[in-house]
């Protein structure tokens, strides 16, 4: 196991005159939190026996029904709550799915890039992570179908593919229909399980959810699901959607891990989709990154160097942008940090030491007038690396490595960072910042 490059970023991007656009943290301000936290008082007075008691390896099974109601959004009709397994999180389904399925050395295919959370499960159990490469439209099927057929020349045993279709975290992008159908009809042909990780297909700016990959077929696919960016992600439940047979050892799994899920955040979700406008408070959600989103795509526009390019999300948290040629984003972090800017680089996202060109840059959290100035520091700290870059002439890098790490990194003045400071108070401070996600 190693620390992923967003645990690394912690202490840093905590500070209260750091701009973060590295957390994937859900703007759990916006709920309201007067009415969640009594009924959550409620729930504890009102079934208090219950709520602090050991409860089912399996789950709540009133809550396991409402998941169901939920995954009904995205096409899934079918499924019983007998298929439910509740988890903490569906980072804990992402660790119960591949203990389950996966030995050492097994293949796992993984977009490129690939979510940070996913990767440290799959090194833990010591896969071998294939990337298969994406581009606007989500992953390609071509690279897909080349991937299958090398591996099956190569003898190696493909466990999954691991796909996050909706709004993809890092990369910000959809699956488009068409591929959809592409994708599934090669599992069928290539007898390939599907993981489909979908923590953020509710959230999406522009259209109602697509249809779930497990909408299309119930055998071939497992499919993951959260509260999180939905809800709130301090509760910690989640849930894998699995066909009866597996169902079973995860259960085994997860018994072995944490006997059973919390009972009382279990309880707390349950209620709350019970009684509360959810589905309301999901627009509230979406209107609120999609303003975000628009203030990120707005600023990049303006202030970007040429030759950086970026996606377009519409839905989720998160832009994957692409520097000039010649830079690395892991390289240019201190002056970055030194001005006052933090973003993921893009190293952390691949299995293979790939993405040195690119950054992850998360709008969820702060305030549309602190992503423009986070943006504007970005440009600015880019501009610089460019100079430098084109000064040391870019054919030589090594030279240019050598020379770029011994510059100071600029003070935060240089980089307009005093005037900016009032734009970075309180609210964009958050001591508890974790930057996992
Ligand atoms: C793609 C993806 N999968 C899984 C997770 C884990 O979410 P949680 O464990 O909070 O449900 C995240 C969190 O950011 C994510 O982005």
């Amino acid at each position: 196991m190693k620390s992923s490059e967003i645990r690394a970023l912690f202490s840093v991007v905590s500070r209260p005159e750091v701009v973060s656009l590295a957390g994937g943290m859900p703007a759990v301000s916006a709920l309201p939190l007067d009415i969640v936290g009594s009924m959550i008082g409620d729930l504890v007075s009102g079934m208090g026996a219950q709520t602090l008691q050991y409860g089912s390896g399996q789950g709540d099974p009133r809550l396991r029904e409402r998941i169901c109601d939920v995954m009904a959004l995205e096409g899934i009709a079918d499924a019983s709550p007998s298929e439910v397994v509740v988890t903490v999180g569906s980072q804990q389904g992402l660790d119960l799915v591949t203990r389950v399925f996966v030995d050492p050395g097994d293949v796992i295919l993984a977009e490129a890039p690939s979510y940070v959370g996913a990767l440290g499960v799959f090194q833990a159990a010591q896969a071998r992570v294939r990337h298969v490469a994406m581009d606007d439209e989500g992953l390609v099927p071509e690279a897909l179908e080349q991937a299958l057929i090398e591996a099956r020349a190569a003898g190696d045993r493909v466990k999954f593919l691991y796909t996050v279709p909706n709004f993809h975290n890092p990369a910000g992008v959809t699956l488009s229909e068409p591929r959809r159908e592409a994708v599934m009809a090669l599992a069928e042909r290539y007898d390939l399980l599907i993981i489909e990780d979908n923590p953020y297909g509710l959230l999406g700016f522009e259209h109602g959810p697509m249809r779930a990959l497990r909408a299309r077929n119930e055998d071939r696919v497992i499919y993951l699901g959260s509260f999180s960016k939905t809800f709130s992600p301090g509760l910690r439940v989640g849930w894998v959607l699995a066909p009866l047979a597996v169902r079973e050892k995860l259960v085994l799994a997860t018994e072995a891990q944490v006997l059973c899920p919390p009972s009382l955040t279990q309880y707390a979700v349950a209620r709350y989709l019970d009684t509360q406008p959810w589905q309301e408070q999901i627009k509230v959600f979406t209107e609120l990154y999609r303003e975000r989103r628009d203030a990120t795509l707005e600023s990049l526009t303006a202030l970007m160097p040429p030759g950086t390019t970026w996606t377009r999300p519409d839905g989720g948290f998160y832009v994957w942008l692409k520097l000039p040629h010649g830079l690395d984003a892991k390289l240019m972090q201190p002056r970055a940090v030194a001005a006052h800017v933090a973003y993921v680089p893009g190293i952390g996202f691949y299995a293979d030491g790939q993405g040195r060109e690119y950054m992850r840059l998360s709008y969820c959290y702060p305030e549309p007038d602190q992503i423009r100035e986070g943006v504007r520091r970005l440009a600015r700290v880019i501009e610089a690396e460019l100079d430098l870059h084109s000064t040391f002439d870019a054919v030589d890098t090594g030279t240019f490595r050598a020379v770029r790490s011994s510059v100071p990194a600029p003070s935060p003045a240089d980089q307009g960072g005093a005037a900016a400071e009032s734009l970075t108070g309180p609210a964009n401070r958050n001591e508890n910042e974790d930057h996992r996600a």
